[in-house]
């Protein structure tokens, strides 16, 4: 493995495909990585985090339905031309971060709904011999370094596998890939073991796996092999668990930064609220709001 551990990161897989029933009816027509966190759609969020950790070929895994976020990231001559005349060059400057250079980006279709490890299977011919990133773009973290170049960066150290890890409160183990720790040095431990989604009585600590990865090729090889997991569903988890006793091992990165869950409803309030309030132009409002509505929300309680 010693030989890819130099190799740069330079592409990256969105499982973009699932179908997003937590937020029916508005997934109905409309993708979840599409909806906003202000303005901005979740995988916008996904997008930029992989661009500062230096990813240049964007790898969508997608499914029927999912045909605005093509559009999204398609250039939209018409849109821009108007913008440009009536001189509106702010908003051109925004859209500037949905477009792609021809070719940077590709969308495979995953067939039928099989899990995680099945959608990066699903993109095994895009990928060469070649460590690759995974980005779950409901997992939204915000941090003064981005997730993903944290992860680069200590990858150059450990090469193998690399998991985004978090701790969790155990009662929670059954929502997450669970790691069983070994070593750990700072913020970076190595992972002895991996178990997706175990009851609390079975999970083997309270580190759980957040939606960035950094993949070493021969994971694909034994995805080839993967027998269906947790759920019925082939799971990644389970594929970089085989790796653990190889010569780079497995290592999970306790990173820095707020993680929201933005695949459910509550954690994408929070996100709404914590996004917005980080904005210039409308924290004032937004923050005068906030302490308006306080004693309303401590009457309810
Ligand atoms: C996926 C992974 C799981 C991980 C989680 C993080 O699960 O399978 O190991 O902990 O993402 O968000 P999902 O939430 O898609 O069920």
């Amino acid at each position: 493995m010693a030989v890819l551990k130099n190799k740069k990161v330079t592409k990256a897989i969105f499982p973009v495909a699932g179908l997003g029933t937590r937020f029916l009816p508005a997934t109905k027509s409309v993708p979840k990585e599409i909806m906003t966190l202000v303005d901005r759609p979740l995988i916008q969020y996904a997008i930029d985090e992989a661009r500062a950790a230096g990813i240049k070929e964007f790898i969508f895994v997608t499914s029927r339905g999912k045909g605005a976020l093509e559009d999204y990231f398609d250039h939209a001559p018409q849109l821009e031309a108007s913008l440009r005349k009536s001189g509106k060059t702010e908003l051109l400057e925004t859209l500037k971060s949905t477009n792609m250079e021809s070719g940077a980006i590709a969308y495979i279709r995953q067939h039928r709904a099989m899990g995680l490890g099945h959608a990066v299977w699903c993109a095994r011919r895009l990928i060469a011999n070649e460590p690759f990133a995974v980005m779950l773009p409901d997992d939204v973290i915000a941090a003064d370094k981005p997730c993903l170049q944290q992860m680069v960066e200590a990858y150059e150290e450990t090469g193998g596998s690399l998991v985004a890890a978090m701790e969790v409160p155990k009662s929670q183990a059954p929502n997450y890939g669970i790691l069983d720790v070994g070593d750990s040095d700072g913020q970076l431990v190595k992972v002895k073991g991996m178990v997706e989604k175990p009851s609390v009585e079975d999970a083997p600590s309270n580190l759980a796996v957040i939606g960035r990865y950094i993949i070493t090729p021969s994971v694909l090889q034994t995805l080839n092999r993967q027998k269906s997991g947790s759920g019925g569903e082939i799971q990644l988890t389970d594929a970089i668990a085989a790796e653990v006793e190889s010569e780079a091992g497995v290592h999970a990165l306790k990173f820095n930064g707020q993680r929201f869950d933005c695949g459910s409803k509550a954690g994408f309030l929070q996100a709404t609220v914590s996004f917005a309030l980080a904005r210039d132009e409308l924290q004032d409002e937004f923050a005068a709001y906030l302490r308006d509505i306080s004693p309303m929300i401590r009457a309810a309680e």
